[in-house]
């Protein structure tokens, strides 16, 4: 008996130019280096530049992504997108991705779950590869964080960033007992939670794009739980622990939020790949910005097994277990 696997084929990301430092973050808002290092472990974070725009940071991540597959546009069939901060209201950001690597082939559609995007997506993805809906996909997250923050609230606009991060992956026929590609995964959303951390703005509501607001005490409170609660729902569909894990690649908010789902669950700091430090929180992309920095320096290497995870606005939760 065979069965059919989604496989992991490249890596790829981008952060654009411009980087802003914590220091010249204090001569907007009222901060300091210090109190952003000690609170999130974020140093700098990136902005994108006049004009460019969310599916230009696809587009830079995914000519990475595929060419670190041995792939080009030809190859894929389905595009999926996670982002907050869309170009348009439509398209989608993956129609407009699509054009912008020559493709008219396939399918192409955006994926809405604010932080946990890129679990949500890559899911997706894996579903559709799995169910024979698509043979080759590309998963990415992007955001222009930046154009949805209050540059005067210094509550929020320190701790988020823009860029983008993209994964290849590949549906493979395999024996029936092979452990390879995406394992399992676990989704989690509670609209309940929403009013502590969402944009005061819309499409049916304002009419306007809005702006971020957050009650960061109450989804500090929650995220550990939250991911911990679909870390070990991953673990239990494998039968593994997390003694068993190579890496651990969390979402890339806050490193308090890391450094307590790392002990809640114990998985020591060495198997834990910490980028918040670079680019802040960048929402979708930061998981994906994460694989590929550990992809790229050699941390991560095939056959390792690696726990993703997100949590974030809606609130929306996930994690997926890969064995690379
Ligand atoms: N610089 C300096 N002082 C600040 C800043 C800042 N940027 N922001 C807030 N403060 C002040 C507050 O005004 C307050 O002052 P006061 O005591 O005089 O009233 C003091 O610092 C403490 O404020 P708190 O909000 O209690 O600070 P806290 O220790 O909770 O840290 C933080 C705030 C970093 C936002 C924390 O709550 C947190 O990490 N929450 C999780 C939020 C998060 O990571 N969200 C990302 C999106 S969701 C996700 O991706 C999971």
């Amino acid at each position: 008996m065979t069965k059919i696997t989604t496989q992991v084929r490249g890596m790829g990301s981008y952060l654009p130019e411009r980087v802003m430092t914590n220091e010249e973050m204090a001569t907007i808002v009222d901060t300091s280096d210090e109190w952003i290092v000690q609170r999130t472990g974020i140093r700098e974070r990136h902005l994108a530049a006049d004009g460019e725009m969310t599916s230009d940071l696809c587009l830079k991540a995914s000519e990475r992504a595929l060419e670190a597959a041995g792939m080009t546009a030809a190859d894929i069939d389905l595009i999926i997108v996670a982002t907050t901060t869309p170009d348009q209201t439509f398209p989608a950001t993956a129609a407009i991705l699509q054009t912008k690597l020559g493709m008219s082939h396939g399918m192409a559609f955006d994926i809405q779950a604010v932080c946990s995007g890129f679990v949500f997506a890559l899911t997706t993805a894996d579903t559709y590869l799995r169910t024979g809906l698509a043979k080759r996909a590309l998963v990415v997250g992007a955001e222009t964080f930046s154009r949805i923050l209050d540059w005067t609230d210094r509550t929020t606009c320190v701790l988020f960033g823009d860029g983008a991060g993209a994964m290849v992956v590949e549906a493979v026929e395999t024996g029936d007992d092979a452990e390879s590609g995406i394992l399992a995964s676990s989704l989690r959303t509670d609209g309940a939670h929403w009013k502590k951390l969402y944009v005061d703005g819309g499409v049916s509501s304002t009419g306007t794009v809005g702006h971020v607001h957050m009650e960061g005490r109450e989804v500090f409170k929650h995220a550990v739980g939250m991911i911990s609660d679909v870390i070990e729902d991953v673990l239990e569909k494998t039968g593994k622990t997390t003694e068993d894990l190579d890496w651990f690649v969390p979402h890339q908010a806050n490193k308090r939020i890391i450094d307590g789902a790392g002990r809640k669950l114990g998985i020591p700091e060495e198997k834990t790949i910490v980028t918040v430090d670079r680019h802040a929180n960048t929402s979708a992309a930061s998981v994906p910005l994460a694989l590929s920095v550990a992809v790229a320096d050699g941390r991560i290497k095939k056959g390792d097994l690696v726990m993703i995870e997100a949590m974030g606005g809606g609130f929306t939760w996930g994690a997926s277990l890969i064995r690379w």
